[in-house]
C-alpha cells in the first residue's frame, strides 16, 4: 500500500558543522511511503498522483524521526529527583527503583508507557539501558516490536556496588545477554547492546564476560558510561589502580570500538581523546542530565576537531526531559558556556542523521533519503502562544528551528510515523 505525506520537508545529508550545503528543504514536498520505507521523495507536484491516499501536514515541517543515543528505560520513574549528584543519585534513588524490574508485570507497564511517551516526543529509535533483569529487556523489546519501532536495547550488566536486587553475576549477565541476543538482535528491527552498566558497578570477571560477548557478536552495539563526574572517576581508579586512565579499563577488556557509545564523556585526558579517536568509539553528550546531576559541561567542539563522533541524548531518568528538542535547547546552553555554538542547523542534524551516524545506521534512519525506514517526525513550530507570537518574526528556516529548539517540546510534535504509519491519535 503506497501512501503520499505533504508537507515542507527537512533532511540532511552532511554535518553543518563542517559542510555548506549540508540539507536539503522542499517548499511543498511531499514522501511517498510503502511497505514501512520511503519510496520517493521530491515535491508535490512531481509526486502527486489521484490514485494514493494523501496526508497534508501544511505548514509543519517534516523530518526523520529523532534518534535518541542513551537512556535508561528503568528510570521512568527516577526523573525529578531532589538533591544528588552522580555516586548518591544513584545509590538514593536508581537502584532501588531498578529493582522494582524484576517483577516482568511492572516492567511491561513501564515499556509501553516509555515508548509511547517517546514517541508523543517525536522519538523513533533509541538506544536504551535495561534493568540487569533479562525480564525488562524483554519487555521492552516486546513492547518496541508490537510498535515496530528501532530499538537498540539490552540488558545491563552490574555484579558490584549496589543493592542485591539489581546484582548479576559474570555468569549471569553473560548467559542473559547471550540469551537475549538470540532471541532479539536483528529480529524485525530490533538490535542488541552489550550494556555493562559502568567501571564501578563491574568486577574484571564481569568486564571479561563483557569483552566475550563483543567478539562473539561484533555487530552488536556496546554502551556504557564514561567520565561522567569527578568522584565517579576518582573512585573508578580506585577500582582499577592498574589503569592509565577511565577509558583504559575499557579498552583492557576490549570494549572499544565504533559500535561502543560511551555516555558523557565530560572529564576526558587528552590521552582518552585520542584512543577514542583511533578505536573510533563514540562519545554521547546528555545535555539534562549534565546540568541536572552538575557534572560538567561536554565539549562538543574538542572531541570532533580531535575526530571523535559524537551521539545527543536524553539519558532519561538522570535527564529531565523525553524530548529531543528541550535536549538540544540545553545542548545550546552547556555550548555557550563553553564558548561554543549550537546551530539550529547543526542541532536537527545532530539529533537525527548525525545520531544515526554515531549508531552506524545512517542508511537506515536519520534521513528522508529513498530505501530508508519511514520514521518521521512532523514538528508545528507555532505549537504554543508563545512560540506562535515568536514566529511572527521569524523570516528565515534557520530562525523557525531554533525556535523550535528553544521552544519547543512534545506540544511541538504534531505526528509521529513509525514505519510509515502514524502513531499519535491528537495528532
Ligand atoms: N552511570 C552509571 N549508571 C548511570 C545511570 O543510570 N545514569 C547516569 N546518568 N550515569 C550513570
Ligand atoms: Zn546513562
Amino acid at each position: 500500500m503506497k501512501h503520499l505525506i505533504r508537507g515542507r520537508t527537512l533532511s540532511f545529508h552532511a554535518d553543518p558543522a563542517t559542510t555548506e550545503h549540508a540539507y536539503r528543504y522542499i517548499e511543498d514536498g511531499a514522501i511517498v511511503v510503502e511497505n514501512g520505507k520511503i519510496l520517493a521523495i521530491g515535491g508535490y507536484e512531481d509526486l502527486a498522483d489521484a490514485a494514493l491516499p494523501e496526508t497534508d501536514h501544511r505548514p509543519h515541517l517534516i523530518l526523520p524521526g529523532f534518534i535518541d543515543t542513551h537512556l535508561h528505560f528503568p528510570q521512568v520513574q527516577v526523573i525529578a529527583s531532589w538533591g544528588a549528584q552522580l555516586l548518591d543519585w544513584l545509590n538514593i534513588y536508581t537502584f532501588p527503583e531498578e529493582t522494582r524490574f524484576a517483577d516482568p508485570r511492572h516492567a511491561t507497564r513501564m515499556a509501553g508507557k516509555f515508548l509511547d511517551l517517546l514517541l508523543s516526543h517525536g522519538t523513533t529509535s533509541a538506544v536504551a539501558f535495561c534493568s540487569s533483569h533479562k525480564a525488562s529487556a524483554t519487555a521492552l523489546f516486546t513492547a518496541a516490536e508490537a510498535r515496530n519501532m528501532a530499538m537498540i536495547a539490552g540488558k545491563v550488566m552490574m555484579d558490584r556496588n549496589a543493592p542485591a536486587g539489581v546484582l548479576d553475576t559474570p555468569q549471569t549477565s553473560y548467559d542473559d545477554s547471550l540469551a537475549l541476543i538470540r532471541d532479539w538482535h536483528g529480529r524485525g528491527r530490533q538490535l542488541y547492546a552489550i550494556s555493562p552498566r559502568f567501571a564501578i558497578t563491574s568486577t574484571p570477571g564481569q568486564l571479561e564476560a563483557a569483552g566475550a560477548l563483543a567478539r562473539e557478536f561484533p555487530d552488536c552495539h556496546i554502551q556504557t558510561h564514561l567520565s561522567e563526574n569527578k568522584a565517579e572517576i576518582a573512585y573508578t581508579l580506585e577500582l582499577y589502580p592498574q589503569a592509565r586512565d577511565y577509558l583504559d579499563i575499557y579498552e583492557t577488556y576490549g570494549l572499544l570500538s565504533p559500535k561502543t557509545l560511551l555516555g558523557h564523556s565530560i572529564h576526558l585526558e587528552p590521552r582518552e581523546i585520542a584512543r577514542m579517536a583511533e578505536t573510533g568509539s563514540r562519545a554521547v553528550f546528555c545535555p539534562t542530565s549534565n546540568l541536572f546531576l552538575g557534572s560538567g559541561l561536554f565539549d562538543a567542539e574538542g572531541l570532533r576537531d580531535a575526530g571523535v563522533v559524537s551521539g545527543i541524548a536524553t539519558d532519561i531518568g538522570g535527564g529531565t526531559s523525553y524530548s529531543m528538542l528541550q535536549t538540544l535547547n540545553e545542548g545550546y546552553k552547556i555550548l555557550q558556556l563553553r564558548g561554543q555554538k549550537l546551530h539550529p542547523f547543526a542541532a536537527f542534524h545532530w539529533a537525527t542523521r548525525g545520531n544515526a551516524l554515531a549508531l552506524g545506521l545512517e542508511n537506515r534512519i536519520g534521513t528522508l533519503d529513498p530505501g530508508t525506514d519511514a520514521d518521521f517526525v512532523i514538528l508545528d513550530a507555532r505549537a504554543t502562544p508563545a512560540m506562535a507570537l515568536r514566529m511572527e518574526r521569524a523570516e528565515t528556516l534557520a530562525e523557525e528551528l531554533f525556535v523550535l529548539q528553544i521552544m519547543g517540546d512534545d506540544r511541538a510534535v504534531a505526528q509521529t510515523y513509525v514505519a510509515g504509519k502514524p502513531m499519535l491519535t491528537r495528532g
